[in-house]
């Protein structure tokens, strides 16, 4: 069972964690950062099952869940300080295993470029390292003005068949996602999407990753298909490749019992 935990950021603003499981120096911290359009509760399968051995938090990032939008646009740099934030108000004591999945991912590498002191590990999951192609960006903006002028699930619908395998043997998931999806303002679609397009390219930088690092994909992600991600994890000194098979872009909940099985042992091995 999780607490939904939220303090006032640096900007007056809210943000949101879901956590779980008792914070001591005996037991690791593994925080987690949701994907695009998701929120928070993505990671239930995670707060439910991991708690047992680690103090998880899953925070909401700007617009999504609970957590509130700030008014101006913002970059996935400072979506890592917010990290940074939350880390340092309910998890000060540790260093962290940061998880972050797809568009958490992007951001779990901003910190990694900003906060790495605090890191003792990294899971990279169903992500990429590069930044956008100009064809992309242009996608992204186009997302983005059609959330504002014709609602969320207008723009984001597209998306939802390339976020579970087709024939998923979990129904049940795929309409969590969907109203998740649903449930995300416009405004938020439109900022993330912006954040997304200007994101950086961290594949020049992998060789500096000396940190141990899991990368996982599904054997059926059509965002970060297996091949591709071998190829970018392999430029990682410490990196570990997992590719979950029955498994689409949204393996923690997809393949959830894998995923945690994976993560446990990578944080612990036994
Ligand atoms: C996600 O799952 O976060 C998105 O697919 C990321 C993206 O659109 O690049």
């Amino acid at each position: 069972m999780s607490n939904q935990v939220s303090f006032i950021g640096a900007r007056g603003n809210t943000i949101s964690v879901l956590a779980a499981g008792s914070a001591s120096a005996e037991r690791p911290t593994l925080m987690l950062v949701h994907g695009f359009p998701l929120d928070g509760q993505f990671w239930e399968p995670q707060l439910a099952a991991l708690a047992e051995r680690f103090h998880v938090l899953a925070p909401e990032l700007r617009g999504f869940g609970q957590s509130d939008l700030s008014a101006d646009d913002y970059s996935l740099a400072d979506l890592a300080d917010d990290l940074e934030q939350v880390r340092s108000h309910l998890a000060s004591q540790q260093k962290l295993f940061l998880c972050g999945l797809s568009m958490g991912g992007y951001v779990a590498f901003e910190y990694w470029s900003r906060h790495p002191q605090h890191l003792a590990g990294l899971i990279l999951t169903n992500t990429k390292p590069s930044s956008d192609s100009e064809e992309a960006q242009a996608g992204r903006q186009m997302m983005a003005d059609k959330a504002i002028r014709e609602g969320t699930w207008a723009a984001v619908e597209p998306m939802l068949p390339k976020l579970m395998t087709p024939h998923t043997s979990q129904p049940e998931a795929a309409t969590k996602i969907e109203a998740m999806m649903r449930a995300v303002p416009p405004a938020t679609v439109a900022a993330a999407s912006r954040a997304m397009a200007m994101r950086r390219d961290f594949t020049p930088m992998l060789g500096d990753n000396n940190l141990p690092t899991l990368v996982i994909t599904g054997e059926h992600d059509a965002i970060a298909p297996p091949e591709a991600t071998q190829q970018w994890a392999a430029l990682i000194p410490n990196a570990t490749c997992k590719i979950v098979a029955n498994s689409g872009h949204l393996t923690p909940l997809e393949t959830a019992s894998q995923f945690n099985a994976i993560v446990s042992d990578f944080i612990c091995p036994q």
